[in-house]
């Protein structure tokens, strides 16, 4: 569908209640998603879309209503209130069904127990200490640097933001290169909606073993302290819980990187104060989620001045209402957050290490390359398909090659972790080195 040449009916106008969803997938949507919310605002606060083949929903474009529905306990999380599934219209192996079925974790939990499975994720972040997340971060940017540095040029989506927030977490997880390796390739596929059902498996059969690890040798990482916390999560919670963390992490979080690096080198440098102010902007502009925080009403209801039935998958977007609101209201300096980190009591949690990763990444990237620019024409540039991400396919740099002699050397090592010691035995068992034992020996050179 071609969005721009689409004459755009007015609110209010029968077109709009005729019932024909706007598809969100394709390559048409992925290349210019903007026109396309420009298009769905133009329905009033809600519109109808289409997910994928036959996945039906009502999208929130309207920054406001959005807040209604986010901090409104009568619009539940728990997916298996979801109609359109349940009665067999929404196909089982379609590629959004991964991220939008019931799993047994907070994101799905609504009330009391959603309090309980919250409060043992936000306690063991709080444990992160961010001095030891900013030196991490530090020195796993600086490896993958000095991978590419001599090359002088680079995919940074790849060989960059891809990776970091793998090996980033490999370490506050606790997690083996092995292991982490698969949950990462487990998390793509089911965002790329490629071989979904796939890739779910591949994540929780690697997340499992990973509990089975820390039962038998806790160790200080974000999986111990969860096992240990209050709430007292069973092995099937733990497995659950994690994935979302790892899932609801890596992902968005390469993408803040390579959206924040792409809004830096495509637009006037001088324009942000700081990196901090490039990946606000970024929040703001080309939020890494753009469409998600699935609500189903309890019951039949007005929302918005328009009937929803109980049941009816309700998405909120992001991008959208962002944008909508940046308009009225101007440049993201006022007092409203950006919704890219969604609202109410299913906000993200990891807002802080979440920024504090990506700033430190993107600024160390930045400080051993500063002739970094495009390799390629911006219009050249592509972006994944699928309805929820904002995410660029790769996104190709060049730069005055760095001499060997003066490749980026390693900061202080870091201490031994369990996950390094863990990570040994398994290497011995797979037979070779693997990236994270290869960062090891980079470090200790
Ligand atoms: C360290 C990295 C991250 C971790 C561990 C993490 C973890 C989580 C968790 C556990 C939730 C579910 C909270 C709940 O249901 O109560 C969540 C929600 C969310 N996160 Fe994050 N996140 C991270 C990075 C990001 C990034 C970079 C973004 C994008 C800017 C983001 C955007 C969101 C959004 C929009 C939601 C709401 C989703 C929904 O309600 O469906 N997160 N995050």
């Amino acid at each position: 569908m071609d969005v721009h040449s689409a004459p755009v009916p007015p609110p209010g106008c029968p077109a709009h209640d005729s019932g024909a969803s706007v598809p969100l997938y394709g390559p048409d949507f992925a290349a210019d998603p903007q026109a396309y919310y420009d298009h769905l605002r133009s329905f009033g606060p809600t519109a109808p879309v289409e997910l994928a083949p036959g996945v039906e929903a009502t999208l929130v474009t309207d920054y406001t209503a959005a807040l209604n529905l986010l901090r409104d306990p009568a619009f539940r999380k728990d997916a298996r209130r979801w109609r359109d599934l349940h009665s067999g219209k929404v196909p089982e192996d379609s590629p959004v069904v991964p991220l939008l079925a019931y799993r047994p974790n907070c994101m799905f939990a609504d009330g009391a127990e959603h309090q309980r499975l919250r409060q043992a994720v936000t306690d063991s972040m709080a444990r992160v200490d961010s001095r030891r997340l900013a030196q991490i971060t530090e020195q796993v940017s600086t490896y993958l640097i000095a991978q590419f540095a001599t090359r002088g040029s680079a995919d940074l989506m790849a060989d960059y933001a891809r990776q970091l927030p793998l090996f980033v977490f490999n370490e506050l997880f606790g997690c083996p290169a092995r292991t982490g390796d698969r949950v990462l390739v487990g998390i793509t596929g089911m965002f790329d909606g490629v071989n979904a059902a796939e890739s779910a498996q591949l994540l929780y059969a690697a997340v499992g073993e990973l509990v089975a690890l820390k039962r038998e040798q806790p160790g200080d990482d974000v999986t111990s302290w969860l096992m240990e916390h209050e709430a007292g999560l069973t092995d099937d919670e733990m497995v659950h819980q994690l994935s979302l963390l790892l899932g609801a992490g890596a992902e968005p979080l390469r993408n803040l990187i390579g959206n924040t690096l792409h809004r830096i080198l495509t637009h006037d440098r001088d324009a942000y104060q700081d990196v901090r102010d490039a990946v606000n902007d970024t929040l703001w502009k080309n939020p890494p989620i753009a469409n998600y925080a699935a609500h189903y009403p309890a019951e039949d209801r007005t929302f918005a001045g328009r009937q929803v039935s109980a049941g009816r998958l309700m998405l909120v977007g992001f991008a959208a209402a962002n944008a909508g609101m940046a308009r009225t209201e101007g440049h993201h300096t006022g007092n409203r957050a950006s919704l890219a980190w969604s609202a109410g009591p299913h906000a993200c949690p990891s807002q802080r290490p979440a920024t504090g990763i990506t700033v430190t990444a993107v600024d160390n990237l930045l400080g051993r390359l500063p002739d970094i620019e495009l390799a390629v024409p911006e219009q050249l540039l592509t972006w994944r398909p699928g309805p929820f991400h904002r995410a660029l396919n790769a996104l190709p740099v060049r730069f005055g090659a760095v001499q060997a002699a003066e490749r980026p050397t390693a900061p202080v090592p870091p201490q031994r972790t369990t996950a390094q010691a863990g990570h040994s035995a398994d290497q011995h068992r797979a037979g070779g080195p693997g990236k994270w034992s290869q960062f090891l020996a980079w470090l200790r050179k």
